[in-house]
């Protein structure tokens, strides 16, 4: 019997069988909610029941509660409600999860008194990366299973628990290999025969251990005392060695604390663009079949290419011009690959396999029977042209022909070719096995089957693929050129590059600029400013004037030993002698250094990422608002939480941002021009969470 659209009960003997079908995921929504409520109190009042067995219908049980709902007024039954009234059922609720019972479908299953975990099955509490925590019973329920220390480490995690590890801690009462529905149908019949025993999670009793959750606090305040949920995670736990009424009341508000804090619509936006990004216009055309790529060049990018496509299950033929090199970027992919295996993402198994599926090569003719070739050698157009030229007379038709430039003009790469339409940006980051961003560059010309191939092969890379348009370096370089430049102003104008780096890293991202220069190696951008050194144009205030006494020097960062920081010893500390040079360099120009304010050099930095991010919309490089957020995010280390600069740029809204880059302007009116976008947004109301719509 149909009990709403999403919710059905059915008797056989004396048992209900609640079966929940709300596609694609089960999310708890507010039909789920009533749906299963109505269903046990139901089962509760039907004198023929004596136990109740709640089960999924499609690929999973419920992954949680229903997270479009968050930030708007509650709506009745609260999930909290609901789950106490299934551990308060008079009749013992089963619950079988299949799929993945995560949240608040995890929390479900803690409140009824008897969990059935099926093959497959992972489980766990991930409101963490939502900027939340279980919040309907979840930190009070799981300790009293498992214990605090075990507890409070998967709440902090947030990862997916294997079902056999999740019985082994208690989390789960046993495992089965059957179908949902028989496998309810079995607990049933067990529990009515006595040959197994539910009982209330909440009569448990916790062991207190507080000075697991004081080091657990202490850590946390080292590693994220900028996030709020973490911190709120131990609070609650800690109050689940009160009695269960009170410790609920105690999660609960920590929950609604953590619900009303812009971190957690930030994490919320980041989840939502990671599953909106790959849904372009394109995306319905068909993707072409891929099954053996052709990889060119077994540089850093090459080699981490290849790693990325073999991961993936794909054949691999890799071309360098010498054995040497190509011996050089074989054993870079198998070291990656010993990587993979060590860290889990490859398994034994599937080790030698994954490595005979690679093949090396020293001629372009190799590649006559691949599906797709990616070019991956340095960034010089005349070799990518002629590299192409070629391409085009091996390859078959439809075979599609790649480049993973990250600057250079695509469209003049696919006129070499007989047919631009096959040609496409692979924009890969490094190292390209590990960083998820991929931008699918499109071409004036390029076929929609093969941007559909992109994002299909992006997912297949388990990569965030992200539509761009054709300019110096796309959208992810064009706005980190344009931004970088004001951590250089910042530093001839009176902050030391420690201060640029720290003030940054307080706000929340990983590394501040100086450092990620280090690391990524301080010629890479001293190349590009030569590069650009002829069309930079007369009005713009130098940046490189630091940056490239430092390289002069022969000091690249890190793989050097000396960049802006030194890498002699285990410790990070300044290198005193770019102290020398900015006093020197400010000193040519006239620069009476100024105290800057941490505020003020955030406030300065993010206002030019905006400002470049809105003319890249405006230019129609980047489609929408959250393309650019995931950009940010998933390849420039952008801090989650903010949700990405577009997010961010929303909550300090037009009106400000104009205010903030006017009053910038009186020192550098090239430099800060107010988009046209935004003052339209000023004037019409609109924001960028609009134009994602
Ligand atoms: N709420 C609303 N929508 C959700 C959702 C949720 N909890 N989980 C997934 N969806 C949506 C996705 O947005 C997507 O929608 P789309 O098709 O329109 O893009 C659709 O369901 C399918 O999701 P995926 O594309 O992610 O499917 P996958 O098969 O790749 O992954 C999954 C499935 C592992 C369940 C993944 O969706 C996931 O991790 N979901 C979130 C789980 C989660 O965080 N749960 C906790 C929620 S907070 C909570 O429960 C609070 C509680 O303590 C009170």
């Amino acid at each position: 019997m149909q009990i709403n659209d999403v919710v059905s009960i059915e008797t056989l003997d004396n048992i209900a069988l609640i079966c929940l079908n709300n596609p694609p995921v089960n999310v708890a929504s507010q039909a789920l909610r009533v749906g299963i409520q109505k269903a046990v109190s139901q089962a509760n009042v039907d004198a023929e029941i004596a136990v109740i067995a709640i089960y999924a219908a499609g690929r999973t049980f419920v992954a949680g509660a229903d997270i479009k709902e968050f930030g708007k007024p509650p709506l009745d039954p609260m999930l909290p409600d609901l789950i106490n009234e299934i551990e308060e059922s008079a009749k013992p609720v089963i619950t079988v999860l299949h799929g993945t019972a995560l949240g608040g479908g995890l929390e479900i299953a803690l409140g009824a008194h008897l969990r059935v975990g099926l093959n497959g099955l992972k489980l766990g509490l991930p409101e963490i990366h939502l900027g939340l925590l279980p919040g309907a019973g979840g930190t009070q329920r799981t300790p009293r299973l498992i214990g605090i220390p075990a507890a409070i480490e998967i709440i902090l995690s947030g990862r997916h628990l294997e079902a056999n590890e999740a019985l082994g801690l208690g989390l789960l009462d046993r495992l089965s290999d059957e179908s949902p529905r028989e496998a309810a149908i079995t607990a049933a019949k067990d529990v009515l025969s006595g040959t197994i025993n539910p009982r209330r999670t909440d009569e448990i009793e916790v062991k207190p251990d507080h000075a697991h959750l004081d080091e657990m606090e202490a850590k946390l305040v080292q590693t994220h005392s900028h996030l709020v949920s973490p911190h709120k995670c131990v609070e609650a736990v800690r109050a689940s060695t009160l009695p269960v009424n009170e410790g609920l009341k105690v999660e609960r508000q920590a929950f609604f604390e953590s619900m009303n804090t812009p971190q957690r619509a930030g994490l919320i936006h980041a989840f939502f663009g990671e599953r909106a990004v790959s849904k372009v216009s394109e995306f319905k055309s068909t993707p072409r079949e891929v099954a053996q790529v052709g990889v060119i060049g077994g540089g850093t990018m090459g080699s981490g290419i290849a790693t990325a496509c073999l991961l993936a299950g794909l054949r691999v033929i890799l071309v360098e011009t010498t054995e040497e090199a190509l011996g050089r970027g074989i054993a870079t992919i198998h070291k990656n690959l010993e990587g993979a295996l060590k860290r889990g993402k490859l398994a034994q198994d599937r080790f030698d396999a994954t490595k005979a599926a690679l093949k090396g090569e020293l001629q372009l003719t190799a590649l006559d029977n691949v599906d797709l070739a990616i070019e991956a050698v340095f960034e010089n157009m005349d070799v990518k042209k002629d590299i192409f030229g070629q391409l085009d007379k091996i390859c078959e038709p439809g075979v599609i022909l790649a480049s993973n430039t990250s600057y250079l003009d695509l469209d003049e790469i696919a006129a070499t070719t007989s047919r631009p339409e096959d040609v496409i940006g692979l924009h890969f980051f490094s190292p390209a096995h590990v960083m998820r961003l991929l931008e699918i560059v499109v071409g004036a010309k390029t076929d929609e089957s093969v941007i559909a191939t992109g994002f299909a092969l992006a997912k297949r890379l388990r990569k965030i693929g992200v539509k761009s348009g054709v300019c110096d370096g796309f959208i992810g370089n064009r706005i980190l050129a344009h931004y970088r430049k004001t951590a250089a102003y910042l530093v001839l104008d009176g902050a030391s590059p420690q201060e640029v780096d720290r003030a940054l890293e307080e706000f929340g991202f990983a590394m501040g600029p100086h450092k990620v220069g280090d690391l990524a190696g301080l010629d890479i951008d001293w190349m590009t400013r030569q590069r650009k050194a002829a069309t930079r144009p007369e009005e713009e205030r130098y940046s490189g004037h630091v940056a490239d006494r430092i390289c002069e020097n022969g000091w690249f960062g890190r793989k050097s030993g000396k960049g802006y920081y030194l890498y002699e010893s285990a410790n990070m500390l300044p290198n005193p002698e770019v102290e020398t040079i900015v006093a020197e360099e400010r000193e040519k120009a006239g620069i009476t250094p100024k105290p800057i304010a941490a505020a003020d050099i955030v406030d300065r930095y993010m206002t030019a990422m905006i400002s470049e991010a809105v003319r890249t919309l405006e230019d129609k490089i980047a489609a929408r608002p959250l393309d650019i957020d995931m950009v940010l995010l998933f390849g420039y280390g952008f801090p989650r939480h903010l949700g990405g600069p577009m997010h961010y740029a929303d909550t300090i809204g037009a009106k400000e941002l104009i205010n903030r880059i006017k009053t910038y302007a009186k020192e550098d009116s090239y430099y800060w021009r107010v988009p046209g976008l935004l003052r339209q947004m000023a004037d019409d109301g609109t924001t960028f969470a609009d134009m994602n719509r």
